[in-house]
């Protein structure tokens, strides 16, 4: 995994997958039954035992913290929960100065998060060095997204009129998550972690000229501080070729592709991706041509992780993954 981060040519290449412990296993769903989804992020001993269902089933390559990206939201002070069929619910949105003055300091909410650190300490323990270990969190505009809206949101309305009616306040949040998420991802290097992948995922939801003069300047600051050579950093966005463009010149390790966009333009820095998760929802045969191709088609190539455009989707066969991480890691 890591020879493939730094970019290198592997004999085949690493494979794992985004969501690759959740809803689509069985295993997950019986915990799900006694625990909501937070509790399982907060309790360090049922997270680790997430982390690891997927490759105790699967064998992949990689393990990825069993959390979730909103965590540093909630340590701020959201009042975060997931809600069935709906996703995520903050019942307190920032609009406006004194919502973001009742955030908490960055030293405190760093602190909230120690249960992560404690989770990637008994992974660390348990995958030896045999298994990579991944940590992860949220860029700032994906998680901000979330606080300014109080949840999904197709449209993102509320913060684009935020960006036009007070830049100043979206400036001081995105940089507030920004100065968590640098200590937030230190936190996780100090256990060891192999690499951690950065979520920008829905950098696509903004027009590019105003993505590019609001939101790119705090993703630089966060992926530019946390820049060390000897710890690879994974961005991950749902992006247009035009935005890839600009995110190649960041100083990160790999670029890890949505479904969409053609991995092999990307000369000169390690990528992941980028079956599209709905090829596992179609009849195996089919699942693994598409897969089969991607493989040839990124043969040889100076690090290359294999893996999906998106996370899993809980009406995946966990057949279907089995046989594809199986012909991966034949693949050499
Ligand atoms: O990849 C992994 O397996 C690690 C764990 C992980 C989760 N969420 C678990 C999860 C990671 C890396 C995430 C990232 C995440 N969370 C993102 C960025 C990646 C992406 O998908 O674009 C975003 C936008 C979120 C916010 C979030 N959390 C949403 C929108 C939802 C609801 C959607 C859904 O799938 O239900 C969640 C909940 C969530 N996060 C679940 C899991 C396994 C489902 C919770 C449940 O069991 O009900």
């Amino acid at each position: 995994m890591k020879m493939a981060c730094l970019g290198q040519v592997t004999p085949r290449p690493p494979v794992w997958f985004m969501r690759q412990a959740g809803r689509y296993m069985e295993e997950y769903r019986k915990l799900r039954q006694k625990y909501s989804f937070m509790a399982l992020c907060h309790e360090p001993d049922l997270a680790c035992e997430i982390t690891l269902q997927p490759l105790k089933k699967f064998n992949m390559d990689a393990a990825i913290l069993f959390c979730d990206i909103l965590v540093t939201a909630e340590a701020l002070g959201a009042d975060l929960d997931i809600v069935e069929n709906k996703g995520p619910v903050i019942q307190n949105p920032v609009s406006n100065q004194s919502d973001l003055d009742k955030l908490v300091n960055c030293e405190d909410a760093l602190n909230r998060l120690r249960f992560v650190e404690t989770t990637l300490k008994a992974l660390r323990a348990e995958l030896g060095e045999e298994k990579a270990l991944l940590g992860f969190a949220g860029a700032p505009f994906t998680v901000a997204s979330y606080l300014i809206e109080g949840g999904s949101s197709k449209h993102i309305a509320k913060s684009f009129r935020m960006i036009q009616e007070s830049p100043e306040l979206f400036s001081a949040l995105l940089e507030k998550l920004t100065d968590l998420t640098i200590a937030y991802v230190t936190m996780q290097r100090s256990q060891g972690v192999d690499a951690v992948q950065i979520f920008e995922s829905w950098a696509s939801l903004l027009p590019a000229d105003i993505y590019l003069k609001h939101v790119f300047p705090h993703l630089k600051r966060l992926i530019t501080e946390l820049h060390d050579p000897e710890q690879p950093l994974i961005l991950f966005a749902l992006a247009n070729d035009n935005l890839w463009k600009v995110f190649q010149d960041l100083p990160v390790h790999v670029l890890s592709i949505g479904p969409d966009v053609s991995l092999r333009q990307f000369q000169g820095k390690a990528v992941q991706g980028n079956l599209d998760p709905r090829w596992l929802l179609c009849p195996k045969d089919l699942a693994l041509e598409k897969a089969n191709q991607l493989l040839h088609d990124m043969r040889g190539s100076e690090g290359y992780i294999f893996n999906l455009g998106h996370g899993i989707l809980p009406q995946t066969s966990p057949e279907n993954v089995h046989a594809l991480v199986d012909l991966v890691l034949h693949s050499a």
